[in-house]
């Protein structure tokens, strides 16, 4: 199992670290534009390897795709992130251009290859690699609702002080501060719906914390936050890899289902060894829906601003 990551800044170099610690691809190839950065990142992962107990071989290359060729799965990390007080939104001028010409040069290497799309705004660079490449819809899957929903599960445990390891949930819709759709009626502790144990009014708090999760952390560090986005990549990665057939809120090409067209938007999916093997389609309540109804019109709105 080949892994090639694009950007070996911080999200970058986070989803290398996590998938090499996880132990269950042959080799990452970390791939940078800036002159020796990713070989640096990749030697420095690779010193940790008889310390951490991985046999992961981390691979560096500035800007050789030669060394991507033949990756079953490629994440493309490549391009800015926000600085305090942005919105995703307002990366889309400089990030179109880095997606575009990353995700040709990578499925000329590997034409047969799974491609997880990080940079922001996240859901229209995905929609932006559809447009940019030949691969089916099911090898093309944003990463946002992963995370989303971690930040979501940190929030419901704090709230109803309980491990996290007790607590399920799932933020689908998309990956902007005003976009996410937290699913707090189907939230868990335990199989017990979180109702049962807070109170709405603190169930909406814990929503708007989860909304703004990647902006509350821009503003503490000064840049977008690394290690959760990078832990999230590896999960889809990991899914993908070892056939797992987990679920995942993933940002995928809808034609039809939830009632939307021609955009990437986060619902929940089927990962597994072909990618997206299956679309799950919740049975959305009302609120939900319009929720989710405008949280489209905001990704199709950011979409429009492609140059195609
Ligand atoms: N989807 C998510 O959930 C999520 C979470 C966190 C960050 N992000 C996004 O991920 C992206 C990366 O964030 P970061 O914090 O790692 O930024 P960063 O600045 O630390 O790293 C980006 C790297 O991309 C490299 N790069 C730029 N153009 C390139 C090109 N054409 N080819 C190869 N490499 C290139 C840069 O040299 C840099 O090392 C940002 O767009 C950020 O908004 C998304």
């Amino acid at each position: 199992m080949k892994v090639t990551v694009v950007g070996a800044g911080a999200v970058g170099a986070s989803c290398a670290e996590y998938i090499a610690i996880k132990n269950f691809a042959s080799e990452v190839v970390l791939l940078d534009i800036k002159e020796g950065y990713a070989e640096g990142k990749a030697m420095d992962l690779m010193q940790t390897a008889s310390l951490n107990g991985f046999d992961t071989r981390i691979v560096g290359s500035t800007n050789d795709y030669s060394k991507t060729a033949g990756s079953d799965i490629c994440v493309i990390t490549s391009g800015i992130p926000r600085k305090p007080g942005m919105t995703r939104e307002e990366l889309i001028g400089i990030n179109a251009g880095i997606v575009k010409t990353v995700s040709s040069n990578l499925v000329k290497h590997s034409p047969k290859t799974i491609i997880i799309v990080v940079s922001n705004p996240m859901d229209t660079m995905t929609y932006l690699v559809h447009k940019t490449t030949d691969l089916p819809k099911s090898r093309i899957i944003g990463m946002g609702g992963a995370l989303d929903s971690a930040r979501f599960k940190y929030r419901l445990a704090e709230a109803l002080e309980a491990p996290i390891s007790d607590v399920d949930g799932m933020v689908i819709g998309g990956h902007s501060d005003t976009g996410m759709v937290p699913l707090t009626r189907l939230a868990t502790r335990n199989s017990v719906p979180v109702t049962e144990f807070i109170s709405q009014e603190r169930l909406d708090q814990v929503m708007e914390d989860t909304k703004v999760g990647g902006a509350t952390l821009t503003k503490l560090l000064g840049t977008s936050a690394w290690y959760a986005p990078g832990a999230a990549v590896s999960g889809l990665v990991q899914a993908i890899a070892c056939d797992q057939k987990k679920i995942y809120p993933c940002s995928v090409l809808l034609e039809g289902e939830y009632g939307l067209n021609d955009l990437c938007i986060g619902v929940p999916v089927i990962l597994g060894r072909n990618g997206i093997e299956k679309i799950v389609e919740l049975d959305l309540n009302d609120a939900e829906k319009e929720h989710m109804n405008k949280s489209a019109e905001g990704v199709s709105k950011t979409n429009a601003l492609l140059e195609l």
